[in-house]
């Protein structure tokens, strides 16, 4: 290829050494999940999902057991403000469970987004701007100091139309594309905002560090988020939230670094549906937790009904190798394979084995609602004695 000298790279590394993330090896417990499929992932569809779909959708997503649903961008569009008030005024939305709305940090949008969420019981309001280089240069043309400016003006119009509410909405701020910013300007911007809201114990703000475009390899945004945990002004008044883009395909290693780094919650997707390369894959974060012996607090235990909801109301694929999810993940063709898991089976029967080894499997597909005759032991050119076996003794009684 030619033109590989025409790149180079757009990312910062904070300027002091944060590596504790590295020392740690598992993640213990579950984030707190909000998921974005309604919002970031709706909005990268070919077709952009109907108000009916969207409230199936948000059904479907309490059902999974999110309590933080992003809702949409209710001052962009119609169909986003029409769903939000059918959601507030049928009265969909469960007591435990708390809405997010995204605006951009501009007068009118959040006035109109204000508009949109009378009547919600527990909201989160998000607001952002872009924090980048790129953007600051050349979108926006301004420099620093006018750019914190936005955040701050947005941060206090929510604040002020809050308090003249008496409403007691929570607050998000997004420096986006923090990838592609200074760490030490993204800390003073988002410093800067919670002087503004000065949060409390009671009512925690949420600042969002979004990997807007992935740019580098995970470990440096767990550096980068490792900077902002350890720097943030009222850390215990602060939930970290971590809303990484999957550019360079890595958005779920980038979540998982990202919460070894400090952070507390994570904003994501069903199979990673999201602009360009898609969202953080929330389904595999959390079931690579549970491979690990860790609750995630999400139930994808009928895999099978989550694929072909996810299909229905979005139109896209689940690809046959997804993670966990899709068609093949837990087939089996090649014949020493097969042996494995069969020998493997059977270890664990007369053993009677609590914990989950078998070769070749990182979890029980019963456990996803997967069936071993049909999913696991799958015949073709490739396979062997052992797998005939297991399917004729299985299947059919025959040893
Ligand atoms: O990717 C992004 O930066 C976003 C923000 C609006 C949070 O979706
Ligand atoms: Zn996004």
């Amino acid at each position: 290829m030619n033109n590989y000298n025409k790149y180079s790279k757009q990312y910062f590394l904070p300027p002091e050494r944060c590596m504790d993330w590295a020392e740690r090896d598992m993640i213990t417990n579950a984030p707190v999940w909000c998921s974005v499929d309604l919002r970031d992932g709706n909005q990268s569809l070919i077709e952009p999902m109907s108000e009916n779909v969207k409230v199936e959708f948000f059904k479907f997503l309490l059902q999974l057991g999110f309590k933080e649903i992003e809702v949409g961008f209710p001052a962009a569009s119609e169909t986003e403000y029409n769903f939000l008030r059918r959601l507030i005024d049928e009265k969909l939305i469960p007591d435990d469970v708390t809405i997010q709305v995204l605006t951009q940090a501009r007068e009118h949008i959040i006035k109109k987004t204000f508009e949109a969420v009378n009547g919600a019981k527990n909201v989160i309001i998000h607001v952002y701007n872009s924090t980048s280089v790129a953007q600051r240069e050349q979108v926006f043309k301004k420099d620093k100091t006018a750019i914190k400016q936005i955040a701050v003006d947005g941060a206090a119009l929510l604040k002020q139309l809050s308090d003249e509410e008496g409403a007691d909405y929570r607050f998000e701020y997004s420096p986006e594309s923090f990838t592609g910013t200074e760490p030490e300007y993204a800390l003073e911007v988002i410093n800067a905002v919670l002087n503004i809201w000065q949060p409390t114990a009671d009512s925690k703000a949420v600042i969002n560090l979004p990997a807007t475009v992935e740019n580098a390899i995970p470990h440096v945004y767990a550096q980068q988020v490792e900077y902002i945990c350890k720097n943030v002004v009222c850390r215990e008044n602060v939930i970290i939230s971590l809303h990484p883009h999957n550019d360079r395909g890595c958005g779920v290693a980038a979540a998982e670094m990202g919460l070894l780094a400090g952070a507390d919650r994570i904003e994501g997707t069903l199979f990673g549906n999201g602009e360009r390369t898609g969202n953080a894959d929330i389904v595999t974060l959390a079931m690579n937790m549970f491979s690990q012996g860790v609750d995630p607090k999400l139930d994808f235990s009928n895999m099978p009904e989550v694929c072909a909801k996810y299909k229905s109301f979005t139109d896209m694929p689940v690809s046959s190798r997804q993670p966990y999810g899709g068609e093949l993940v837990f087939a089996a063709f090649s014949g020493s394979h097969q042996d494995a898991i069969a020998k493997g089976m059977d270890w664990r029967v007369k053993k009677g084995i609590k914990i989950w080894n078998v070769p070749y499997l990182p979890i029980d597909p019963a456990d996803v609602g997967r069936v071993y005759e049909s999913d696991v032991i799958r015949i073709n050119s490739q396979s062997g004695k052992g797998g005939v076996g297991y399917v004729l003794k299985s299947g059919y009684g025959i040893d």
